[in-house]
């Protein structure tokens, strides 16, 4: 079990057509709940951290106990650094040990993000590492500082850049945003569809925070294999460790700690649940 590469998690997610999700983490009380949750409900995982969150937690420190904490784990996790911008960053969590990177050309224009890519996949195969990228542009921003408008996917552009990079995972805008939906999300289907129809990759789905059960089996039914996590891990944790403040005056560190790891592991086996991947370990 433990530490493995994404890309055979996906193949696997493919056959059993199921999604893993990839849950983002912050701190060590964060990654011990996501890897509780899919141990107590044997289930692949992967583990993540964005390139804009690491002012807050530093790749040196945070990048070594993530894959630590797949070495241990008793069931398959990947490592994945999220939004990649900057080759530096992508290389250093490749040195790290991280298993999969993505890199996010995705405002870029097409041809410049396939050069971007395919720099990155050729740094990655000296690690054996898996690498996603994104075409379209997913509403939001991973940490909120940007309000990007959503712009779908082209499925001819995606079968052009796949036959051009042969990514193992491609991250897909269908009406999908980063960060808390002011409205419930429209996403749309029939491109989708027509994406999974066109290119035989695995696809991810971006901005799950918000996105209703049947929307989320709805589109694992149409291609999706890896479905992104973040705000709802964050928020679940915050929640929980209100409630202890406004319920005992008792609170001490290490209730605290407990309340952390409890609010990240509610919310990963509350997804793990919807996605199908439980019990496929
Ligand atoms: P949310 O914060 O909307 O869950 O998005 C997570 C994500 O897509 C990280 O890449």
């Amino acid at each position: 079990m433990s530490l493995v590469n994404m890309r055979d998690l996906l193949s696997k997610a493919e056959k059993g057509k199921y999604a893993v999700g990839s849950f983002s983490v912050a701190n060590m009380e964060m990654l011990m709940g996501a890897i509780k949750a899919a141990e107590e409900l044997n289930s692949p995982i992967i583990i993540q951290i964005a390139e804009v969150r690491l002012n807050y937690s530093p790749l040196h420190l945070i990048g070594p106990m993530m894959v630590a904490g797949a070495a241990k784990a008793k069931v398959p996790v990947a490592i994945h650094f999220d939004h990649g911008l900057t080759l530096e960053k992508i290389k250093e969590a490749l040195e790290i040990g991280f298993t999969s990177v993505m890199v996010d050309g995705s405002k870029y224009l097409l041809e410049d993000n396939i050069k971007l890519t395919k720099e990155v996949m050729d740094e990655a195969k000296r690690y054996n590492a898996a690498v996603e990228a994104e075409i379209g542009i997913v509403g939001g921003s991973e940490d909120g500082s940007e309000n990007l408008s959503v712009l779908c996917t082209s499925a001819s552009e995606a079968k052009r850049f796949y036959s051009e990079t042969c990514v193992d995972a491609l991250a897909v805008a269908i009406g999908n945003a980063h960060g808390t939906y002011l409205e419930n999300p429209k996403l749309n289907f029939e491109v989708l569809d027509k994406i999974n129809k066109d290119v035989d990759v695995p696809l991810v789905l971006h901005g799950g925070t918000g996105i209703s059960n049947d929307d989320f089996k709805k589109c694992i039914s149409l291609g999706i294999r890896k479905i992104n996590i973040a705000t709802a891990t964050f928020d679940s944790v915050e929640k929980n460790i209100r409630k202890l403040y406004e319920q005992s005056e008792e609170a001490d560190y290490f209730k605290l700690h407990q309340k952390e790891v409890e609010g990240a592991y509610l919310n990963v086996k509350r997804h793990i649940e919807v996605f199908g991947s439980e019990n496929k370990a």
